[in-house]
């Protein structure tokens, strides 16, 4: 069961254009387009006549035409115009979505409109700040949206899913801090004298560093990787700071949307780093795509399964999870 009064990223702004452009989000199938004014529109994605799925029909203005007999249904849903004949069938209208674009996503609330707040969309902040250079990129995974925050807060498998990239066997070893609040977790390390993992090394052009990482969770499937890092000893106050933001969103129970980049407040005018990061990062999250969807396809409900104390973080994100009414549970207990 999914939490419905909530905030989702749909997709990135970039996404949505004058083409009906169709998503399944918690087992829904949404259509979105932009009106002529550049509003965000969502609709259920599913002609009340005959169920055919509107994203096949075309837009004329702001109004979305049925690719099959050719009812017309305006922004708010309502079906205006039935060409075969003079007159609408009272309550011939279709579901709309309460639909919002900030930090570069479109915001699709799922739940019952009247209590669609704009206030408590994800603060995202970094992914539209001015002042930091990064982009946002998306992709599936075949497999629940909780899996992927598991993956986010256990992040000590980077040391052997991402050996390439991220990987350092010094996060293995440095035991996290573990803050857990009624609603966020965070995971904090400080490495010392770190050798720069592949990534950074390329980022950051040392190859030893100090580095402070903190991983955060909050609901409904937002994560963010800070990580401030500096040349051992370094007391300068020269000091990087690079945000990795990685956004679940279940399509359905066993299918996610992943909204993920990277940001970072130094070398911001160069291009070709943002690309070269962009790309790095996309590796890695397919290297998380690869392990999570291996997992969900080797799923068993009734396998033994042990667990270890950095599984801690996980088991609070889906307790947070559970307290808001969704389906979290590991059978496991910690
Ligand atoms: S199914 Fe949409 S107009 Fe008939
Ligand atoms: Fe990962």
């Amino acid at each position: 069961m999914f939490i419905q009064n909530a905030w989702y990223a749909a997709a990135l702004s970039g996404e949505i254009q004058r083409e009906p452009f169709a998503r399944t989000m918690l087992n829904q199938n949404i259509v979105m387009y932009r009106t002529l004014t550049n509003q965000v529109v969502a609709l259920e994605d599913r002609c009340p006549h005959r169920q055919v799925p509107l994203s096949r029909g075309r837009l004329v203005g702001d109004e979305l035409q049925c690719w099959y007999h050719g009812l017309r249904y305006n922004c708010s849903g309502e079906c205006v115009n039935i060409p075969s004949q003079s007159t609408v069938p009272k309550g011939a209208r279709v579901r709309t979505f309460p639909a919002v674009e900030k930090y570069g996503f479109v915001w699709l609330w799922t739940g019952e409109p009247d209590k669609a707040d704009e206030a408590s969309i994800p603060n995202h902040w970094v992914c539209s700040a001015p002042e930091l250079a990064g982009t946002m990129s998306y992709c599936t995974i075949a497999c629940s949206y909780l899996l992927g925050i598991d993956n986010i807060l256990d992040i000590s498998h980077a040391a052997f899913v991402h050996a390439k990239t991220l990987g350092s066997l010094d996060i293995v070893q440095t035991p996290p801090e573990i803050v857990i609040n009624d609603n966020e977790v965070r995971v904090r390390r400080y490495l010392r004298r770190e050798k720069t993992p592949p990534l950074y090394a390329h980022i950051l052009k040392l190859d030893y560093i100090d580095r402070f990482q903190e991983v955060l969770y909050w609901p409904i499937g937002n994560t963010r990787v800070e990580t401030r890092a500096h040349a051992c000893d370094d007391s300068s106050g020269n000091v990087f700071h690079v945000y990795t933001t990685t956004i679940f969103t279940p399509a359905t129970d066993v299918t996610s949307h992943v909204f993920v980049g990277m940001h970072r407040d130094f070398d911001v005018d160069n291009q070709r780093f943002t690309d070269f990061t962009a790309k790095e990062v996309f590796s890695t999250v397919m290297e998380d795509k690869d392990v999570a969807e291996s997992l969900q396809a080797n799923w068993s409900p009734t396998a033994p399964m042990i667990d270890i104390q950095l599984d801690r973080p996980a088991f609070a994100a889906r307790r947070i999870l559970e307290r808001m009414g969704a389906n979290a549970s590991i059978r496991a207990k910690v």
